[in-house]
């Protein structure tokens, strides 16, 4: 069952030929897929032979496999973790139940509109991304780039797999019209506004996919808990991929900041001026950054309050991170959770029912996880023996969705005048000055071995491949 059928047009482990209805709709689709590819995924790299891995199991040992393909004949098929065996719901109102093998008819819109909206995230960061490869510092974060954006793509296939088996019609439909929205559209955006921001260079892109595709995994965790059991089976196999992203992008800025810092101590200095001056991104502009893409991303979440995630939870659809190993009574109805609010112009915590305040309680999971490796950049600093920490803002700051939308409040958490944060906004997120300065720096390395200025070489290559390799061959 593990084992995947690469026999087949669309690559599977769900035995997809003995359900010929659904092979065919599915095949219908993939030529509608592999144009929205070419004419949505990375820029001019169509006929690059590229050093990729492609699944070829969901065992955790040995699912991937390497080698050269070019990005449309990457076998983007569907890939489920294996059932296991007398799943029982184990949170909600139907808790101990059987898990569902098919949608429950009082759940149907529900489900549809998670999966709708988790399935458009992923073509939308393939969108996002599209022009930069052609300022990839090296050759090696190129083939990661096409990395990210291939399994992007196959996880809009796991979705869509989900809508045309389960959702019939309207399933098929909103296939389709995941392939018809864009990032950044006016007239036909994308459904999450972080969705619809630009990744205009390298330095976003790692925050990105630091802070955004960690984002991906929360919503798949809270999703790998599904009473819906195809649901459930299908994340589980898209977190295995989704780590890889949140390595490039945590390793990317631990890279940029690496050579920040070995500039600042070659020419003894922390003035930005001078730093930028000699090629580098000053430790101030990658707070900005950073500031801005976690408070972005934080905002994916949801509002505080949310009678939905109230519904998610109860009617099975959801769970919690890490829901399994929590020790309550996984109903919740009781309980309570505080959230934030402001009263008389300051910020004051207000205890809310907690299956209200669920997306604040997946919120602050995802702030535990995404500050830990904020403290493994930190030691990168100080083990240049440098004395500045990038810090991640308060969850109050630059706010747009909640009770917190709109108020202004200064990084470390208090609430200031619309004068103060005028006064400072400069300091706290990226400028268009910071932009174009970023942007001045993205030229195009590709000489196998080479790295941009600005950024270090990685401490190992990809499957272990030596700091020369080639990566990616251009045709
Ligand atoms: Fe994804
Ligand atoms: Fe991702």
């Amino acid at each position: 069952m593990s084992g995947i059928n690469y026999s087949e047009k669309i690559p599977n482990n769900v035995n997809l030929s003995e359900d010929r209805t659904l092979q065919r709709a599915l095949e219908q689709w993939q030529p509608n897929y592999l144009s929205w590819w070419n004419d949505m995924g990375p820029e001019g790299a169509q006929s690059h032979d590229v050093y990729l891995r492609t699944a070829i199991s969901v065992d955790p040992q040995g699912w991937a496999q390497f080698g050269y393909v070019k990005m449309p004949e990457y076998r983007w098929g569907i890939f489920l973790n294996p059932a296991e065996k007398d799943r029982k719901i184990h949170f909600g109102d139907h808790i101990g139940e059987d898990a569902w093998q098919d949608v429950p008819g009082e759940y149907r819109a529900n489900l549809r509109r998670i999966i709708v909206t988790q399935g458009d995230t992923e073509p939308a960061s393939v969108e996002q991304q599209r022009h930069l490869g052609l300022t990839a510092p090296s050759m090696y974060d190129l083939r990661n780039l096409f990395q990210v954006n291939v399994e992007e793509g196959r996880h809009l296939w796991a979705m869509v797999y989900l809508l045309h088996k389960y959702f019939g019609r309207d399933g098929r439909e909103e296939g389709e019209a995941l392939l018809e929205r864009r990032s950044g559209q006016q007239d036909n955006p994308r459904i999450l506004q972080a969705f619809n921001e630009q990744t205009p260079d390298w330095l976003s892109f790692f925050m990105f996919t630091y802070f955004t595709d960690r984002d991906g995994k929360f919503q798949l965790c809270a999703l790998a808990e599904s009473a819906f059991d195809p649901l459930a089976r299908t994340t589980k196999f898209m977190l295995t991929e989704e780590a890889h992203h949140m390595f490039v992008g945590e390793s990317g800025v631990s890279r940029v900041i690496q050579r920040t810092c070995q500039v600042m101590n070659e020419l003894k200095t922390d003035d930005p001026g001078k730093l930028r001056a000699a090629g580098v991104i000053d430790l101030p502009t990658i707070q900005r950054y950073l500031n801005f893409h976690y408070s972005v991303t934080i905002d994916l979440f949801g509002a505080d309050e949310s009678s939905n995630a109230a519904t998610f939870y109860s009617s099975g659809l959801k769970g919690r991170f890490e829901e399994g190993k929590r020790a309550d009574d996984h109903r919740l109805k009781g309980d309570t959770y505080k959230v934030l609010q402001v009263a008389n112009g300051q910020l004051v915590e207000k205890e809310v029912p907690m299956l209200n305040a669920l997306n604040e309680v997946l919120r602050d999971d995802y702030i535990r996880d995404s500050v830990a490796g904020v403290e493994r950049w930190n030691r990168v600093i100080d083990k240049a023996g440098i004395p500045f920490r990038l810090k991640v803002p308060h969850k109050a700051f630059h706010r747009n969705i909640g009770a917190l939308a709109g108020v202004k409040v200064a990084p470390e958490g208090r609430v200031v005048s619309e004068n103060e944060w005028q006064a400072n906004v400069s300091q706290w997120l990226p400028t268009d000055s910071d932009r174009a300065f970023v942007a001045s720096l993205m030229g195009r390395v590709v000489e196998p071995g080479k790295f941009a200025n600005w950024i270090a070489p990685p401490a190992v290559g990809v499957n272990r491949q030596p700091a020369d390799f080639e990566y990616v061959r251009f045709n």
